[in-house]
């Protein structure tokens, strides 16, 4: 069911600072920060010839990562994001196995502008997993 990787998204608390890293350090394509109030971080792309790296940092008082920033100060990997041909016929097929899906249970449009959803990381080992619709 699963495709390609579509990104692995680490976050951090000075984005700037991230994005000069991964240029300069480890010379990576970098993209220009852009704030996503609606998802309630910056984001900030890392092209890799094979995949992408999403910088999050958060933006606002309720962001979504600011949880995980407090548990992990130092920043770190926030989740994977897999391709789907389908996000319904495969949110349903996951439901069916017993995996939990976030939130409401229907696709948003994501950071990307494809519809995504979230899968519980209590069942994928610990791993917060985004599906995306390819
Ligand atoms: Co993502």
């Amino acid at each position: 069911m699963i495709g390609r990787l579509n990104h692995v998204a680490i976050a951090v608390r000075d984005i700037e600072k991230a994005a000069r890293t991964y240029r300069e350090t480890l010379g990576a394509e970098v993209s220009d920060a852009v704030p996503q109030p609606e998802h309630g971080v910056t984001t900030v792309f890392i092209m890799l010839p094979n995949t992408k790296i999403e910088l999050l940092e958060p933006l606002g008082a309720d962001s979504p990562i600011a949880k995980f920033l407090e548990r992990n100060p130092d920043g770190g990997m926030h989740h994977i994001c897999y391709e789907v041909d389908d996000i319904i016929a495969a949110r349903d097929k996951l439901k069916a196995q017993g995996a939990r899906v976030l939130g409401t249970g229907e696709p948003r449009i994501g950071a990307h502008g494809k519809p995504v959803l979230f899968l519980h990381p209590k069942d994928f080992f610990g791993t917060l997993v985004e599906i995306e619709q390819a």
